[in-house]
């Protein structure tokens, strides 16, 4: 590049001087520059008109960083490199895209968080600092009574996957039309849950109001009910949400009854900043003190916890009346994040059963990013781990298979099966084989092809544990009655695909 260009851009894009001075014309230059030390950003003005601003801890050793972010949402180590002004930041503990990246410029760092949020930061003073939080005591070990709810796995849909921070009343009313007209809610979908990013700032008296985006959550909530649906809600346990908006944090009770009063069905509770304020030791009597106060407000209100399999949550999730408690992080519309997340949670198989179940994270099936087959190995396993079916798609402009996928009625029975049993994997080679026993003496069982080219599956009689041989098999995504021969049953699948098999010996 000339150096007139390199002047003429740099009036524009002052960081581009040192990037180009270092990376080509001064051949040999690979010294890193530092950005070592406390830097502080400003964030995105929330949707209740709060700053979410960032502390950048940074240490660096050559072209290495490690260090920690915080946010009033969320707090974590991340790791990565700077090359001459370039750098890159991710979480420690994820693979995956950079949790911030760009350039060192007129000692400010100028880039990019997530995947499309711009940020600026500042070299920070020692007294700039995100609010301290006071430590409250949580309350001591005492197990809440069941509420008797989610007597089968929750269905419903809920609006993180897609929408994120850009859900508002009109979308979750639409989604209710969508989830009545599908024939989504007849397929047994009836939860409409709304994700982070409702939440508004509390008033004098303390009590929590929602953001512009939902005006009038009991009218909303009215509405949902007027479809023969359920309203969920979201909340943390922390000072603030993952996304940095106000948490229930020394509000459990007054929040449990505004919650009530608008007439919510269903509280998705995330642990995010708590983890600023509490120790993992904390976890369940935390999780207690929300579950104790639904429970005080005596409206019927399934409690889902959140937070990530910390503490073994399956071994004292039902002593909070927790209903369904997450196992792993946030699943992406990936092949390899689903099939993490469904990994992650074959240890608490023993815990399932009615009242309470293992969540290894919503659906991401109709979003795109699999194939078809892989979806259909998405629904098979949910449903074959008795996992919540929580749809995260737009229920408004589903196509038809995506629609024979979600609402395929033999499969979500396999979920909704009362026995309430969560399959556990077999693995042979590159096929997994997972067995659920059904309340009628039948089993469900899905044969996994994890490999990259097609294979043959094989199901043999003697592993299924049936009272005595198959008398009927069938194939719950080809809606077809098999036959077992000589008590093996063989079949083709692709790559990424699964066979899924009702078998009975009545
Ligand atoms: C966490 C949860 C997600 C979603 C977001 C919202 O990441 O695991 O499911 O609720 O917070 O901020």
């Amino acid at each position: 590049m000339k150096l007139r260009n390199v002047l003429v851009r740099s009036a524009r894009m002052p960081w581009v001087v040192p990037a180009l001075l270092c990376g080509a014309l001064l051949s040999g230059c690979s010294h890193a520059p530092s950005i070592a030390g406390k830097w502080i950003s400003n964030g995105m003005t929330l949707d209740n008109g709060e700053q979410q601003r960032m502390i950048l801890n940074l240490n660096q050793n050559g072209a290495d960083l490690t260090g920690q972010v915080k946010s009033l949402g969320y707090a974590f180590d991340v790791k990565g490199t700077i090359k001459d002004t370039h750098f890159e930041l991710f979480n420690a503990a994820h693979e995956g895209r950079p949790f911030l990246n760009g350039d060192l410029a007129n000692g400010e760092l100028h880039g990019i968080r997530g995947r499309n949020h711009p940020f600026v930061a500042t070299k920070a003073g020692p007294n700039d600092d995100l609010p301290t939080v006071e430590y409250i005591t949580p309350p001591a070990i005492q197990p809440v009574t069941t509420n008797g709810l989610a007597m089968t796995p929750p269905m419903g849909w809920n609006s993180w996957n897609l929408f994120a921070g850009k859900v508002d009343d009109a979308t979750v009313r639409t989604m209710a039309d969508a989830m009545v007209s599908s024939g989504m809610r007849d397929a047994g979908y009836v939860y409409i849950n709304i994700d982070d990013t409702w939440e508004g700032v509390r008033d004098a008296q303390g009590v929590l109001q929602p953001n512009h985006k939902f005006p009038d959550m009991k009218a909303l909530a009215d509405y949902v009910h007027s479809k023969g649906l359920k309203l969920g809600i979201y909340s943390s346990p922390g000072p603030r949400t993952c996304a940095g908006y106000p948490g229930s944090y020394g509000h459990e009770e007054q929040d449990a009854k505004t919650f009530a009063a608008w007439g919510i069905d269903y509280l998705k509770y995330d642990w995010c900043s708590a983890s600023m304020v509490y120790q993992d030791k904390d976890l369940q009597p935390v999780y207690q003190k929300m579950g104790a106060a639904l429970k005080a407000t005596n409206r019927p209100i399934v409690f889902s916890l959140c937070e990530y399999g910390l503490g073994k949550v399956e071994t004292w999730g039902p002593q909070v009346a927790g209903n369904l408690w997450r196992t792993t992080g946030d699943i992406r519309d990936e092949w390899s994040s689903m099939i993490e997340n469904i990994e992650k949670q074959v240890p608490t198989a023993p815990y399932a059963g009615p009242g309470h179940w293992n969540d290894p994270d919503m659906l991401e099936i109709g979003n795109g990013h699999m194939t078809d087959d892989e979806y259909r190995t998405h629904m098979s396993l949910w449903a074959l781990t008795a996992a919540p079916l929580l749809a995260g798609n737009d229920l408004r402009s589903m196509s038809d298979t995506t629609k024979s996928i979600l609402m395929n009625h033999e499969v979500i029975a396999v979920d909704q099966d009362k026995l309430g049993k969560q399959a556990s994997p077999a693995k042979n080679g590159d096929l997994e084989t997972w067995v659920k026993p059904l309340a009628d003496g039948s089993v469900a069982v899905g044969i996994v092809n994890m490999g990259a080219s097609e294979a043959k599956a094989s199901i043999n009689a003697s592993d299924l544990h049936l009272a005595g041989p198959v008398k009927k098999a069938r194939d719950l995504w080809k809606h077809a009655d098999v036959k077992f021969a000589d008590g093996t049953y063989s079949a083709q699948l692709p790559s990424h695909a699964t066979l899924l098999l009702k078998v009975s010996s009545k």
